[in-house]
């Protein structure tokens, strides 16, 4: 990773951090973009601030308990004010793509209880129209070559049409969710209808979820070299 990206992603980092107020309830992203903002979040809380946090993943938990971050969970804080996360994509109508590192039933379910989610980024992750990173689809373990046929079948119906790998780990070992799942990688090339294979990849029972984030982000932040170009509206919240 270049440094030039790696202080992009800092600098969209820090932006989504001025966001904070006092008291928040906070969502806590997963990956290389959301780990600076974990570390904002980290030295805030050093200075004083009071917040408290709902991780995305075991890897988000155990960065913000080595940073002394106050953590809570969904069960006894069921709605958060503002869930700050990466993605792998998105498009000019904050559609996204999630799911490259893994996390993406959590990072769902966070930021499906956020009344505001906030995505960070550099412009790499800028496309026209979505599916240029193959769509992560978290599935169950039984009857998988069951569901990989309906999957293909489905894209197959809405001009999906590419490779659907089970993800490895870079040992090849199959990746395995920190909700105990599988993920099919799905090489689509672009999704002319992301809300229609969404409703369609929800009806099949082998799916647990997908990484279509669709109708949650507010607003992306993209850093490059120039600065942090900020699309949609950080400050409103969605009714939830
Ligand atoms: C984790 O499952 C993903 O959804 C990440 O949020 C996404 O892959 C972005 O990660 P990077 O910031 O590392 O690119």
């Amino acid at each position: 990773m270049s440094q030039s990206i790696e202080a992009a992603k800092r600098r969209a980092a820090e932006t989504a951090a001025e966001l904070i107020r006092p008291n928040m309830r906070l969502g806590l992203g997963t990956g290389s973009t959301a780990k600076h903002f974990v570390d904002c979040v980290g030295e805030r809380v050093r200075a004083g601030l009071q917040v408290i946090c709902v991780p995305t993943s075991e890897a988000t938990r155990a960065q913000a308990e080595s940073l002394g971050i106050p953590l809570t969970t969904l069960d006894e804080t069921p709605i958060l004010d503002l869930t700050v996360d990466g993605a792998d994509e998105f498009d000019p109508a904050l559609r996204l793509i999630k799911g490259g590192g893994g996390a993406l039933l959590r990072e769902k379910i966070v930021a499906s209880a956020s009344r505001r989610m906030v995505v960070i980024t550099d412009s790499s992750k800028e496309v026209a129209v979505l599916g240029r990173f193959p769509l992560p689809i978290e599935v169950v373990a039984f009857g998988l070559a069951a569901t990989h046929q309906q999957v293909t079948v489905l894209g197959e119906s809405l001009g999906c049409r590419g490779d659907i790998t089970l993800r490895k780990t870079a040992a090849g070992h199959v990746f395995v969710t920190d909700g105990g799942h599988y993920i099919f990688d799905c090489a689509f090339g672009a999704i002319p209808d992301p809300e229609t294979l969404a409703q369609g990849l929800v009806a099949i029972p082998g799916v647990v979820e997908h990484g279509l984030f669709l109708g949650l982000a507010s607003a992306v932040l993209v850093a490059d070299t120039a600065g942090v170009r900020i699309i949609g509206d950080p400050h409103t919240d969605r009714s939830i």
